[in-house]
């Protein structure tokens, strides 16, 4: 194992010792190659570059309480690229060849792997891009799947923290029948106006429906889920990624007897919660401490501590994930 001061790990990129990339040329996915290079030489011109014609996604590698190594629900982010390929014009991997390139890109860095104990886990990037030199707009015919990984840090080395959030409704992330459903890289870009001010002054982003700008959508990346008296609810919307976590979360609840309502929730509504957080891959849960709407000069507020049910579900879903209980939907898919 390297060494590695674990403990002082952060959600940024620390440099690893392999990436598995395959090519996608005359209809057909090529070989693995594993390499040590992290760079690809690429057109200028390539249509990732000049159409945003990519996608990507991110989930994380555990090392288990009985010494096993596990992905979380790999399997349902080869579904959601392939989703996201779809859309962008690009050729899905397969979803065999997804659990392929990322095993191995796991095993080739093994020994960055952190320790169980650490409550460190190891962040998988799979991206892929249109690599065919484009000045007409057209798609490509060639294209990259490319598997980086690398060890991230806990979220909480000192117990839940909170954050405060801000709604925008002067940038939209998502259009209706647009692309806010799928991990493509202009989604991000573009909100990066709206995300990067609010992280200067220590905010986080809650984007609103782009329609109406009357529902809540999501984070700039991740889900929301807010408690309403024992209830756990998170908004239905076509442009929000459908995220793995929140989908576990409501997995679990119902495991746990805690009803589900996923449906349109009005920014009004906000004052009748208990709980807020935000869930997805990176913090699996993030409790918010309040929601300030500028614009009507509201500030709700849910508390500097983490609630109950924000404890109960972290604590779940974190034990299943290190193999410290019983993972009785098969999540943990081990390599
Ligand atoms: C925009 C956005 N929403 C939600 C999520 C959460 O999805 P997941 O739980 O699959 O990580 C992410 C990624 O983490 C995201 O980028």
């Amino acid at each position: 194992m390297k060494d590695i001061d674990w403990s002082k790990l952060t959600f940024s990129y620390t440099p690893t010792d392999y990436m598995v990339h395959c090519h996608y040329g005359n209809g057909a996915w090529g070989e693995l190659q594993a390499t040590k290079e992290m760079t690809l030489p690429i057109h200028v011109a390539a249509a990732g570059l000049q159409y945003a014609q990519q996608c990507f996604e991110g989930l994380k590698a555990y090392r288990r309480a009985d010494g096993t190594i596990g992905i979380f629900r790999p399997e349902e982010n080869a579904l959601r690229m392939q989703a996201s390929a779809k859309a962008m014009y690009m050729p899905p991997v397969p979803t065999e060849l997804f659990l392929k390139v990322v095993t191995l890109a796991v095993k080739k860095n093994i020994e960055y792997l952190p320790p169980y104990g650490t409550e460190a886990s190891m962040y998988i990037r799979p991206i892929m891009f249109g690599t065919t030199p484009k000045v007409g707009v057209s798609p490509a015919s060639e294209f990259e799947f490319c598997v980086i990984v690398t060890p991230i840090g806990p979220y909480y080395p000192a117990g839940f923290g909170t954050t405060p959030f801000v709604i925008n409704r002067h940038v939209d992330r998502a259009a209706p029948l647009g692309t806010g459903q799928y991990k493509v890289g202009g989604n991000y870009a573009s909100s990066f106006r709206a995300t990067e001010p609010a992280h200067e002054a220590g905010m986080g982003v809650l984007f609103l429906d782009s329609l109406e700008h009357k529902y809540l959508d999501e984070c700039g990346g991740a889900n929301i889920f807010l408690v309403k008296n024992g209830t756990y609810c998170t908004p239905k919307s076509d442009s929000i990624l459908p995220s793995i976590i929140n989908r576990s979360l409501m997995d679990l609840c119902r495991d746990l007897g805690i009803p589900v309502e996923q449906r349109h929730i009005p920014v009004e509504e906000l004052g009748e919660f208990q709980e807020a957080a935000s869930c997805g891959t990176g913090a699996a849960i993030s409790p918010i401490s309040r929601i300030t709407d500028p614009d009507n000069g509201v500030v709700y507020d849910y508390g500097e501590d983490a609630g109950p049910v924000c404890q109960l579900l972290y604590k779940t879903l974190r034990d299943i994930q290190f193999g410290r209980s019983e993972d009785k939907h098969h999540w943990c898919y081990i390599i």
